[in-house]
């Protein structure tokens, strides 16, 4: 796992619009390039966000991204490229992610996760990271919350 640089620009906007990416996220309109561009300049120099990316043999295989709020807490989301979901990267890299996190901003304390109801696979991969369990947003059926409580 690594900051993510501007030389990840393409790979990021290829995992965004990756198709089980976008039917996961809460805006699933893809994104067009300059749109993108926007976003990434800006989220790149914010210092309350952190964007990681998740190696395998150093290649890029996903990413992982904090941003942190103003209550001791953060909101995290995860996407992993298709060829390598379902084999164990995702949950390693949110664990390694907390710690990298908690290192950054020692001031966090709440980590949050908002995930589709339906997409199992990632309540599982957070669950197994350490997440407690999923509560039901009232706002949004559809949708779930899981947090992280630092320990330490
Ligand atoms: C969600 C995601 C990040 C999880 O990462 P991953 O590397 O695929 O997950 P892991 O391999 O660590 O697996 C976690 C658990 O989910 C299970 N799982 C994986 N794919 C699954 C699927 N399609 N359906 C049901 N369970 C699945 C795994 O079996 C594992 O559980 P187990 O150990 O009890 O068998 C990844 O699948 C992904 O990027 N999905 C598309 C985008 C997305 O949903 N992002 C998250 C939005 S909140």
């Amino acid at each position: 796992m690594r900051k993510a640089t501007p030389e990840d620009l393409m790979f990021l906007f290829n995992l965004k619009n990756e198709k089980v990416v976008l039917q996961w996220s809460f805006d699933q309109n893809p994104v067009d390039l300059e749109t993108h561009k926007k976003w990434f300049a800006k989220k790149i120099s914010d210092p309350l966000t952190a964007l990681y990316i998740v190696e395998n043999d150093g290649q890029a295989i996903g990413q992982v991204r904090f941003d942190v709020g103003p209550d001791n807490s953060a909101v995290i989301s995860i996407d992993i490229s298709s060829a390598y979901r379902g084999k164990g990267y995702g949950t390693e890299a949110i664990k390694e992610s907390l710690d990298v996190l908690f290192q950054s901003h020692p001031e966090v304390k709440t980590v949050n996760s908002f995930i589709f109801l339906a997409n199992t696979a990632s309540q599982r991969a957070f669950t197994k990271a350490g997440f407690g369990r999923a509560v039901v947003l009232p706002d949004h059926p559809d949708r779930v919350q899981m947090a992280y409580e630092r320990s330490s």
